[in-house]
């Protein structure tokens, strides 16, 4: 545990750090404990859990963040807990109702209290809910016993380059999910699939790729750990929800708030990559819990490279998140009911 007097809140990244508090419920027997806080610490796990031997795990990605108000808040944690149990169907795991998930994520965020990044540093105590298959098994089958547990993490910016835009490749040797497979599931191993590409694209300068559909490796699907938004011809874009992309949380409140705030036309649609290389597409933005709203300086494909709006943010861009870096610290009214806060 690391001693938050030691923390510079100012200057985090999206790295590891260990906090003093988690919590852990077991499924045994058909049904789930009444769970624990407990010290973060070690658990021990058969060397046969199916979690280690076929990947029966899945997660989600939150944040809690201390308003303008002081108050501590989270962003539309239900859709979390629902996202989780969609998450636990595809990938055969018992789902964990989702007031109980609400009462853990309040529970481990009072308990690392002392974590949460204060508001004017940007920060954020990003809160990992996650499910794995712990029961042995040795034929490719789902595990009968699973653990469900909350860690927290303080963070700041998700890519370095935070504001400031990034650059990135768009593959067509690597695909993140395929047509019936689990892509739209927040599984492990989806992201295991994607060190590789990221590694040997960070290697080029890139910070991430810009994944295509498999099929015709034509059409965005995301960046691998946020969904992506083009504005083209004057209306806002994003890949449309085909299974293989996983449906944002953010994704899902930029939309609403083009439509309903904004005023700007929005489609759910196939985007060619190619149109990303034509005028007509002025700005694009990837959007996620950890990546918030981070503009895309540049995309590169096989030798070619289009830089969007001379590499800085654009004005819709900007604006976007501004606004909702306003509703989620309480700087503007919430309007959509999409604060919880813990009191
Ligand atoms: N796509 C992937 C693969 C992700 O891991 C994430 C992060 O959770 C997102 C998109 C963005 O989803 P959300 O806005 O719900 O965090
Ligand atoms: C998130 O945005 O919460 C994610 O889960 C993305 C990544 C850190 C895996």
């Amino acid at each position: 545990m690391v001693d938050p007097k030691d923390i510079d809140f100012y200057s985090l990244g999206f790295r590891y750090l260990e906090t003093k508090t988690m919590f852990v419920s077991d499924y045994k027997n058909g049904k789930w404990d009444d769970g624990n806080s407990i010290p973060f610490g070690n658990f021990e796990i058969s060397p046969a859990a199916c979690v280690l031997n076929y990947g029966q795990g899945i997660f989600e990605g939150m944040k809690a963040l201390r308003a303008k108000t002081g108050e501590i808040v989270l962003f539309r944690p239900e859709e979390n807990g629902k996202r989780f149990n969609m998450s636990a169907r595809r990938m055969v795991m018992p789902e964990y109702d989702v007031d109980k998930f609400l009462e853990a994520i309040k529970k481990v965020v009072k308990a690392n209290e002392e974590y949460i990044p204060p508001y004017d540093s940007g920060g954020a105590l990003y809160i990992r809910p996650l499910m794995i298959g712990n029961g042995p098994i040795v034929g490719v089958a789902p595990a009968e016993e699973f653990k469900f547990i909350v860690f927290t993490v303080p963070v700041g910016p998700y890519f370095p380059e935070g504001f400031n835009g990034i650059h990135l490749e768009i593959s067509k040797k690597y695909t993140r999910a395929a047509p019936g497979g689990t892509g739209s599931a927040k599984t492990c191993c989806n992201y295991a699939g994607t060190m590789l590409p990221a590694k040997e694209t960070k290697a080029k300068g890139f910070a991430q790729i810009l994944y295509l559909d498999a099929i015709n490796m034509e059409y965005i699907e995301e960046v691998g750990t946020a969904n992506f938004f083009g504005l083209i011809n004057g209306k806002i874009a994003t890949p449309r929800k085909t299974g293989t992309i996983l449906e944002g949380i953010t994704r899902d409140a930029i939309l609403e708030l083009c439509s309903k705030k904004l005023g700007i036309e929005v489609e759910e649609r196939d985007i060619s990559y190619k149109e990303l290389f034509e005028e007509s597409c002025t700005e694009t933005f990837c959007t996620g819990t950890a990546a918030v709203i981070t503009p895309i300086s540049s995309v590169f494909l096989e030798g070619k490279k289009r830089v969007f709006n001379n590499g800085e943010p654009g004005e819709l861009t900007t604006k976007l998140y501004e606004l909702l870096n306003s509703i989620q610290r309480l700087e503007i009214e919430d309007e959509f009911g999409w604060i919880v806060k813990i009191s």
